[in-house]
């Protein structure tokens, strides 16, 4: 069954499996019948705004218009302003380099870095959105399963409410600066034998025991959020919408979430071209990769193993919403290897920018997707890195010993320089 797109009278939760609605307001991560659920706004909720509201919100002083993710607040979760668990997030920029362009051979590409967030990844705006229904729901404790970015962006909010947070990380894979970030902000980290998956398991069984509220991106709020990434894109391209949207995929939130935005700016009229979806796996986490070639099958989890730990998920809990994704904006999947991913990075950090190893796969996929002529030298491309440089320093100072110089006196330093 075709899922829905707007709500029918009011804003509710929608399974995408069988269109069952459940008020927005119930504690439930599930459908009765097993099936992932959705946000779904009324038709009437976008009908009255339009790029227009948004632009005119630029130039606000007001903390919950600065935010990338409240300025489009009708749509996202229509709650009162003083209910907003905000930092600001979002506002990220768009990057254009000659040396990017021509590593993707794409004449018009555009980076969307969503490491420029608050704590460094593109997280906060679901976690913001999931925070702040946490809190309408009285919520004292919360807890996801993480590869790292979700936990800080979890520590970081949870700090601003004064709630409980509890981390379950895969011991000896997640990334310094992210154990650092959730630490620091004060959550309670619990590093298990298993990997993500597993982590997530247990999660996802202490929510429906009543521990805690889960804010992995299986919560249908924290999804809500991170459409803004597209719509802030699309407004600072002033609604032009690109050609192709390239995008990392783990546990496919993105994908879901991106999809989701741009058909339900499509239908409204805010963008005249509905841009196609990219998703990005690492060779060694490809699930969805392997399904998607043999025509979206059925999901066969993996042992997922990549330099990319972000995405080091074999078992993607939005695998069915993902899919529909890139079946109705006429998407494609495709693999780049960790040697891909390292050369994307090297040069995005060497632009001056820098990215997480994870978040160079949608430059890795753009050179890809070139190559095979999927995307055209002439369209327009934007890409989204996911994660900021500094969350993984050990990715970068692996090969230290080659970049780091000793020096004892500047005899040394200027035969240094005249030596390289
Ligand atoms: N890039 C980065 C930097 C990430 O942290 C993640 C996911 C992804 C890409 C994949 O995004 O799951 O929406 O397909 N990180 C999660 C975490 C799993 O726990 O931080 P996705």
């Amino acid at each position: 069954m075709e899922s829905e797109l707007f709500a029918k009278e009011s804003i509710c939760l929608s399974c995408t499996e069988c269109n069952e609605t459940y008020p927005v307001m119930e504690l439930r991560y599930f459908c009765d019948c097993g099936g992932l659920l959705q946000v779904l706004h009324p038709l009437d909720s976008f009908k009255q705004l339009g790029p227009e509201t948004f632009d005119a919100r630029l130039t606000s002083r007001d903390p919950h218009d600065i935010s990338g993710v409240w300025r489009f607040r009708e749509v996202i979760l229509d709650v009162a302003p003083g209910d907003m668990i905000t930092q600001p997030e979002g506002r990220t920029r768009l990057y254009q380099r000659s040396r990017l362009s021509s590593f993707g051979d794409v004449e018009d590409l555009h980076l969307k870095h969503e490491g420029d967030n608050p704590t460094g990844s593109f997280k906060d705006r679901g976690m913001t959105c999931a925070i702040t229904q946490a809190n309408r729901l009285g919520m004292k404790i919360v807890g996801c399963a993480s590869t790292g970015n979700t936990s800080a962006a979890l520590a970081s909010y949870a700090a601003c409410a004064g709630m409980k947070a509890l981390v379950f990380l895969p011991a000896g894979k997640v990334a310094l600066g992210k154990i650092a970030q959730a630490v620091g902000y004060g959550a309670t980290c619990l590093a298990i034998g298993g990997d993500f998956d597993e982590a997530m398991a247990m999660v996802r069984q202490m929510a429906l025991d009543g521990d805690l509220y889960m804010v992995n991106s299986l919560n249908p709020f924290r999804l809500e959020g991170q459409k803004s990434v597209m719509w802030e894109m699309l407004q600072d391209l002033e609604w032009e919408a690109p050609d192709w949207v390239v995008v990392p995929g783990g546990n496919l939130g993105n994908t879901s979430a991106f999809g989701k935005a741009l058909l339900e700016a499509y239908a409204v009229g805010w963008i005249q071209k509905l841009p196609r979806i990219a998703t990005i796996q690492a060779e060694g986490a490809n699930p969805f990769y392997q399904s998607y070639k043999r025509g979206f099958d059925e999901l066969l989890p993996m042992q997922a193993e990549t330099v990319a730990t972000a995405v080091r998920i074999g078992n993607p809990v939005n695998y069915s919403k993902a899919l529909k994704v890139i079946r109705e904006t006429d998407g494609v999947v495709v693999q780049v290897s960790d040697s891909e991913i390292m050369a994307a990075k090297a040069l995005i950090d060497g632009c001056g920018i820098g990215c997480e190893p994870a978040s160079a796969c949608s430059l890795a996929g753009v050179k890809t997707l070139r190559k095979q002529g999927v995307i055209k030298k002439s369209d327009k491309v934007v890409g989204v890195l996911t994660g900021h440089m500094l969350k993984d320093p050990d990715a970068i100072l692996k090969n230290a010993a080659q970049t780091l110089y000793e020096i004892r006196s500047i005899e040394e330093v200027k035969g240094f320089l005249s030596s390289h």
